[in-house]
């Protein structure tokens, strides 16, 4: 059986991670190679603790974990909240949960986000691990070291930097993810290929059918290829001073979108248009082709991502909203382009002009 094995590592702080089919029978063994800790809080959102939390906490019970619990969630991401991590923090008191303690994320980025932000917090930061279950998840959210909650104001506005030591993928829990969760994972996917590596993209293409058919051995190297770029970037700059940012690629235009639809896009969804507004500020710039631009649409297509903005939404509404973005500096705003596929650029000086026409210049879905 397949089975990889990837480290981040920054300064004294690592994250181990490992993808294997059927791993999350064998999680006891990963959480006590830790050092047994004492106490441990497992955290999942309902829908995925109906799917796998029994097989998660037997395996810990098997390993001598016994004081190992499970707190649950609703699903959504309406529990990246200070109501919930309230609840969290009221389990981990009841548990007298110590710093020797582990909180264990056991689902999506919602519960990951949440449950990385209560163990960065809770006695000023207590061991974290995460098992991601969804594509996005697993490809982009369980590693890189941010956790966040969403607060009035804005998503993802009170976080902060604590990366999980241990991350157990089971590529077999993708199973059971609905197709479109699947879609909008495949979205980053596409991302992490366009900023950084040209030949991920061809074979994307080339394993195109298998992706979508969600083969085993091929979901579990599409995983392994996005970490290795997620940590690669993520090395290179942890706290987003400056290289960090290309992993926003399409992020800039897609949260205006969510934002705009009020979320009623998935986020993967919101950023594969993203992506195609960047690629067509890139394209105005005289850096890639039509043709370039052509082929990612169609292959976004052919992983039943939309290329085509909802239509009910504006382009100048989505143009005024990226005002917004947290990669304002300054007050100018700053790009992720790229200067040919695989090969990104942060720029400056893009006017709200071409914005406005790049959002335009998608397709109208009727
Ligand atoms: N920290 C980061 O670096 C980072 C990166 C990307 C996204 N995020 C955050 O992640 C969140 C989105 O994450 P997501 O897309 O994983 O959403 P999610 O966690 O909400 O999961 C999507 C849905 O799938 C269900 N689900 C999860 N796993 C399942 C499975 N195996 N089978 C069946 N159903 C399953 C969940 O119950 C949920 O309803 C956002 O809040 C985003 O801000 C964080
Ligand atoms: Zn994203």
């Amino acid at each position: 059986m397949r089975m990889s094995e990837l480290l981040l590592q920054i300064d004294q702080k690592k994250s181990r991670v490992v993808i294997q089919n059927g791993a999350l029978d064998h999680i006891g063994a990963w959480v006590s190679s830790l050092d047994a800790p004492p106490v441990v809080l497992v955290c999942s959102d309902e829908t995925v603790a109906g799917l796998y939390a029994d097989r998660v906490l037997a395996s810990l019970h098997g390993a001598g974990l016994v004081a190992a619990h499970l707190h649950t969630l609703p699903p959504g991401d309406g529990s990246k909240s200070l109501a919930e991590l309230e609840r969290i923090y009221g389990a981990l008191g009841s548990l007298h949960l110590a710093r020797d303690g582990l909180l264990l994320a056991l689902g999506g980025g919602v519960v990951s986000d949440l449950t990385g932000f209560a163990a960065a917090t809770w006695m000023r930061g207590v061991r974290y691990m995460t098992c991601p279950t969804t594509l996005e998840s697993a490809v982009d959210a369980c590693v890189g070291g941010k956790t966040a909650i969403n607060h009035p104001a804005g998503k993802n506005l009170i976080g902060a930097f604590h990366h999980a030591e241990r991350v157990v993928i089971d590529p077999d829990c993708l199973r059971t993810l609905p197709a479109r969760d699947v879609s909008a994972g495949l979205a980053e996917s596409v991302k992490h290929a366009l900023i950084a590596d040209p030949g991920f993209l061809d074979w994307h293409e080339a394993h195109r059918d298998d992706i979508r058919a969600g083969d085993p051995d091929v979901m579990a190297e599409l995983i392994e290829r996005n970490l290795r770029i997620k940590i690669s970037v993520v090395e290179s700059d942890e706290r987003e001073h400056g290289k960090r940012a290309i992993l926003n690629f399409g992020h800039t235009i897609g949260h205006a979108i969510e934002q705009c639809c009020a979320y009623a896009l998935r986020h993967g969804e919101a950023i594969a248009l993203g992506m195609l507004a960047a690629l067509r500020l890139s394209q105005d710039e005289g850096m890639i082709s039509a043709a370039e631009l052509a082929r990612v649409r169609e292959l976004l297509e052919s992983f039943d991502l939309p290329v085509a903005l909802p239509a009910n939404l504006h382009a100048d509404a989505i143009a005024d909203l990226t005002r917004g973005d947290k990669k304002v500096r300054g007050g100018e705003r700053r790009w992720v382009v790229l200067d040919g596929l695989g090969h990104p650029r942060i720029v400056d000086g893009i006017s709200d002009d071409q914005v406005r026409a790049a959002i335009g210049s998608l397709a109208r879905a009727d």
